[in-house]
């Protein structure tokens, strides 16, 4: 988040200042709000004042806007302690902390399906939005060498998505220079389609992304499918165009409860694949993982060395410092769940959305759009206008405490307004059945109510889903614009 600096001179002293009243510590009188305070005070005092103001943020165990982990175990919590001082990038202070980062990578590579022959390679990241940098810049660096290689001009790359991507593709494209090729959704097709994806590609699309899921419903991509279209492409045009698969939740959910769908590196066109460790991986945030299929994926050029243990360790990453404590807990996880806790966990995450989302479906005035069968992710919307909307309905379930995000859906879509929900560990059939009360009371209430009136903003978080409505119009250039017709 960008934030301003507050003109001190135009607010009232009691704006401009905290005035906490602990009438048993140090403290009576303000506090300066924006500018350094003079004086020191107690540490108890500095937590109390810290503390008190948290307050007011949400409660993140009743927050389902956000894909997010906000619980871990006791055991989970200690070693991240344990480990706050360690910074990941030196590797010759902290050479075991780097050494379960390779372990994890390993154990990722072999979770997305590495064959044997291939010499897959990864490291984490702060999340799915950094790693989503660098696998784009791996697939320009590629098509660059390959359009040199073929005498062809490389100065108009684009990438081809759906127009549902979360919101790190489009910065990538803008910070990178690529053109984003948007694929339109329409109708009830809520993403890409292999069918759809080959129109908007040409010889200067670096790849494509294929999101498991869509950060709009939860739904997957289908990946193999987009493969075939783009075999079927190569055959007729020549392109040979890979993918990016962004599993930023479903490469945590999809090897578990759905191991028979391909996806991964089973997929040939599959050249890399990123997830958020600290979404389905189940670490508090921030870590991310990117794993390429191959070294040759990944191109020398963009791999820098840091000093290790008076030996060379090449890095690739956008920032420098960076906590090792997420990447100890995503080992504790692994080691502490295996494949079959991750299952466990996993499913029965979809468990409670299938059975949340039927009970829902029941109450009579929502339709799902998803049930949760993807990721363990769904949205209703209203089956018809009424007295109240989905922004109405997600402002008055806040007064117990929960989140549950409202917005519209992106261009040809926007009068879709729906609420959703993204079930996560931690969250249980109590809990759903808490929601479900609540979500009864407020649907009796706007029944009571014939004369209230509806707004049509409002909402809450989600989680880069609704970017898209705000994002600024790229100035046409040299590199085209946001969005662009079907070349085929
Ligand atoms: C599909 C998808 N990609 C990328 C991201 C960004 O992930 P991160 O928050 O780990 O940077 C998200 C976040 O919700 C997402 O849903």
């Amino acid at each position: 988040m960008l934030h301003g600096k507050v003109k001190n001179s135009t607010l009232k002293e009691s704006d401009r200042s905290m005035a906490p009243l602990y009438s048993r510590h140090a403290i009576t009188g303000g506090v300066s709000r924006y500018d350094f305070p003079e004086n020191e005070m107690l540490p108890q005092t500095a937590y109390n004042l810290v503390h008190d103001e948290l307050m007011l943020d949400g409660n993140s165990r009743l927050n389902l806007a956000t894909f997010v982990t906000t619980w871990m175990e006791p055991e989970a919590r200690q070693l991240m302690a344990e480990t706050f001082d360690k910074n990941m990038i030196d590797k010759d202070e902290y050479p075991q902390t780097a050494e379960l980062e390779m372990r994890c990578v390993n154990m990722l590579a072999r979770l997305w399906n590495s064959p044997d022959h291939e010499e897959a390679v990864g490291c984490s990241t702060i999340g799915s939005s950094e790693a989503a940098m660098l696998g784009g810049l791996a697939l320009k660096w590629k098509w660059r060498e390959r359009m040199k290689a073929a005498n062809k001009q490389a100065d108009r790359p684009n990438l081809v998505m759906g127009i549902n991507v979360q919101v790190c593709w489009d910065k990538f494209c803008r910070y990178f220079d690529v053109e984003p090729r948007l694929v339109p959704i329409e109708g009830t097709r809520y993403h890409l389609t292999g069918e759809e994806a080959v129109k908007y590609c040409d010889e200067n699309t670096i790849g494509v992304v294929a999101i498991m899921g869509s950060t709009f419903d939860g739904s997957y991509e289908p990946v193999k499918q987009i493969n075939d279209a783009l075999d079927a492409l190569q055959k007729e045009k020549g392109w040979d165009i890979p993918i990016h698969v962004d599993g930023a939740s479903g490469a945590f959910i999809a090897p578990f409860i759905q191991p028979d769908l391909e996806w991964d590196f089973r997929v040939p066109r599959v050249k890399s694949i990123n997830t958020s460790g600290h979404k389905f991986g189940l670490v508090y945030p921030g870590v991310g993982w990117i794993v390429w299929r191959d070294k040759d994926a990944l191109p020398e050029d963009l791999i820098f060395s840091v000093n290790y243990l008076g030996g060379e360790m090449p890095t690739f990453a956008l920032s420098f410092s960076r906590p090792g404590s997420q990447v100890v807990a995503q080992y504790y996880n692994f080691l502490r769940l295996g494949r079959d806790g991750y299952r466990r966990v996993q499913q029965t995450c979809q468990d409670v959305a299938l059975y949340l989302s039927r009970e829902i479906a029941k109450l009579g005035p929502f339709e799902l759009l998803t049930e949760g069968r993807d990721l363990p992710v769904f949205a209703f919307k209203l089956k018809e206008p009424t007295n109240f909307t989905v922004f109405d309905l997600s402002e008055r379930l806040r007064d117990r405490g929960w989140i549950l995000p409202a917005y519209t859906f992106p261009k040809n879509l926007e009068d879709l307004a729906v609420l959703r929900v993204v079930v996560r560990d931690g969250f249980s059939h109590d809990l759903a059945n808490m929601l479900l009360d609540d979500l009864r009371r407020h649907v009796k209430f706007f029944a009571s109510q014939p004369g209230y009136t509806p707004t049509y903003t409002g909402g809450g978080h989600s989680h880069g889903a609704s970017s898209h409505q705000k994002r600024v119009p790229r100035e046409p250039s040299s590199n085209g614009q946001r969005t662009v017709k079907a070349t085929k």
